[in-house]
């Protein structure tokens, strides 16, 4: 979720809870303390000094005929079948806690793995946040790309433990070999966006598995595949949890599927790995029932995702070539959004951009100051960001 604000209290004590009880009364305790919700912005860690960043979504909400290019959204909406589930369902059963074992099983069929294999969230972001409860509870350093999808190293960082950050290559990919370098024998969590947001890059499947070899004993690879529709190998990363391999794999229900609101997102892993993470896990508090109903509609809507996959193919198309005529410099990579070197600092434009009611990233949220990142829209928010990036710039 790229639209959280950011706010410095510290959501989560040092010490962590061994059981779920008192892992959920802790959690109640420290926000009480501190007075406010749990909330890293993923996308607002880094910004440049002296800039004063603007608010993720302006006060009031975005206004309509807003053009959306900044957290990543399939414009396309939500797939219609779950959209008619819910309604068909009329949600009658709201008064009462989810029962999640049908929505596990629809997708333990969907990726061909056993339901034991799948745990269900409260979007992807549930397992981003309790992961690091999990799997670096009593020490341990983790790992990740720089830059990245920041909220589990946040999360790591919040209970004190080390994050090493290990910059991606000038075309935006993830290094796997610096990666393999920087892991030490305390780690326990190597962090791998692929394709990597912000920066699109991805790596390929034999790469995901020397990072998977490179791991001390304890240590898991977490693969975040909230793009992996867009990956030349899509779905490889499966087999390594088949094998029993430590790895955990998030995958959502934010993007191709176009249920970002609804907030639903699951994790796959092998017992060893899943039996650490139940511990912290919200079971059926993280679902909510539109989720559980609309998720295995969902899945059901294979053209939908079709649909959205090939408007995203034509819009890099639309999005790169525009860039290129003006001289830009846009990374060359396949996910629903792009990163541009504009050769100039970039946080004057983005403000231009939002005061026109057209929404991207500036990449001074992750020490990127000459990129924007813009989410591959319509053709004609395309087209809006294009022309009005062209007034302002060429
Ligand atoms: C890489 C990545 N992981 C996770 C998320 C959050 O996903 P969810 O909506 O499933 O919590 C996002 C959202 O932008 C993302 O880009």
């Amino acid at each position: 979720m790229d639209s959280a604000d950011y706010r410095t209290t510290s959501c989560y004590p040092d010490g962590l809870a061994p059981t779920r009880r008192a892992f959920l009364a802790s959690l109640a305790t420290a926000a009480a303390a501190a007075g406010t919700s749990c909330s890293f912005d993923t996308e607002t860690e880094m910004s440049s000094p002296g800039v004063t960043q603007l608010p993720s979504i302006p006060p009031g909400g975005f206004p309509i005929g807003s053009v959306q290019l900044n957290f990543n959204e399939n414009p396309l909406g939500p797939s219609p079948r779950a959209i008619e589930a819910i309604l068909d369902s009329g949600l009658v059963k709201a008064n009462r806690y989810t029962y999640i074992d049908p929505l596990i099983e629809a997708i333990g069929r969907h990726i061909g793995m056993p339901a034991e294999n799948v745990l269900v969230g409260c979007g992807s972001t549930e397992f981003l946040q309790f992961a690091p409860w999990a799997f670096l509870q009593d020490r341990g350093s983790m790992v990740v790309s720089d830059p990245t999808y920041g909220w589990t190293a946040g999360v790591a960082e919040t209970m004190g433990r080390r994050v090493i950050r290990v910059p991606v290559d000038t075309q935006g990919v993830v290094d796997s070999q610096r990666m393999r370098e920087a892991i030490r024998r305390g780690t326990r969590v190597v962090y791998l966006v692929n394709p990597n947001n912000p920066t699109g890059g991805s790596i390929p499947h034999e790469e995901v598995v020397s990072l998977v070899e490179a791991l001390p004993s304890n240590a898991i690879l977490m693969v975040d595949e909230a793009y992996n529709e867009f990956l030349p190998e899509a779905g490889r990363t499966l087999d390594l949890v088949r094998q029993g391999a430590p790895v955990l794999v998030l995958r959502t229900f934010s993007k191709v599927y176009g249920l970002a609101g609804l907030r639903l997102g699951f994790a796959i892993g092998p017992m060893s790995v899943l039996t650490q993470l139940r511990k912290v896990w919200w079971e059926d508090f993280g679902i909510n029932t539109a989720a559980q109903i609309a998720g295995p509609a969902a899945l059901g809507d294979q053209e939908h995702v079709r649909r959205y996959i090939e408007l995203v193919d034509s819009g890099l198309i639309q999005l790169r070539s525009g860039l290129s005529d003006f001289g830009f410099a846009p990374f060359p990579h396949r996910a629903p959004f792009m990163m541009v070197d504009l050769g100039r600092t970039t946080d004057a434009i983005h403000r231009a951009l939002y005061e026109r009611n057209i929404f991207v990233q500036p990449g001074s949220k992750w020490g990127m100051p000459n990129f924007l990142r813009v989410s591959v829209g319509t053709a004609e928010d395309n087209a809006a960001f294009l022309n009005a990036l062209q007034e302002m710039t060429v």
